[in-house]
């Protein structure tokens, strides 16, 4: 858990920085969803989520608290692709957006969090997303993976840098295939606060 600690309190600081103002409207970019694809396991065909900062495959009820345009709660996340930088798609002057550590500290954790005038640096990774021919996710080629939350049931997701992030057992890489969203909703997703 410390390492799950001390990242968070990296976010903390990034999204304490204001949020960029003045940003762009979203280009005509392709929205999608995410689907997990790991034959006779508990994810297969899971839809990936996010709520406080992370993203997981079967979110339990009290996390699908992301505030949506339709005032509906979704257990399913819509995302895009700029510049092989990946967002959720939002609303308003929020910007949410990706980044990875896929460091030896990192170990391929995967992060959202409120864009602000200064990227993130360091060992924090935003560039390098990608969708293949198959239309799979992955980050300069690596690929995703699932560990299970044993407490809520849901599965967050890493990057598959190692085995075990974390020193969690039992993750499974799965192919995160996108799905095109033909009726994207924007969302603004939730904010970790430690308790
Ligand atoms: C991306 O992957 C290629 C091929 O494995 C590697 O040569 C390159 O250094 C990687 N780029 C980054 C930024 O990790």
């Amino acid at each position: 858990m410390q390492l799950t600690t001390a990242i968070l309190s990296l976010f903390a600081a990034a999204a304490s920085a204001a949020p960029a103002s003045g940003s762009a409207c979203p280009a005509p970019t392709r929205k999608f969803g995410i689907m997990a694809l790991r034959s006779a396991s508990p994810i297969h065909f899971a839809s990936v989520g996010a709520s406080q900062n992370g993203i997981a495959l079967n979110l339990p009820d009290n996390k699908l608290d992301a505030k949506c345009t339709d005032g509906k709660a979704r257990k399913d996340a819509t995302f895009y692709i700029k510049d092989e930088e990946l967002y959720l798609y939002g609303k308003g002057d929020v910007v949410q957006q990706f980044l990875v550590d896929r460091s030896g500290m990192g170990q391929g954790v995967v992060r959202y969090f409120t864009k602000g005038p200064t990227p993130p640096g360091g060992r924090l990774e935003v560039k390098g997303w990608a969708i293949d021919k198959n239309d799979n996710l992955a980050f300069n080629g690596t690929g995703l993976q699932a560990c299970p939350n044993t407490v809520d049931g849901s599965w967050n997701i890493w990057l598959k840098v190692v085995d075990k992030p974390a020193q969690q057992e039992g993750c499974l890489p799965f192919t995160g295939r996108t799905i095109t969203a033909k009726k994207p909703v924007q969302c603004t997703y939730s904010d970790y606060v430690p308790a």
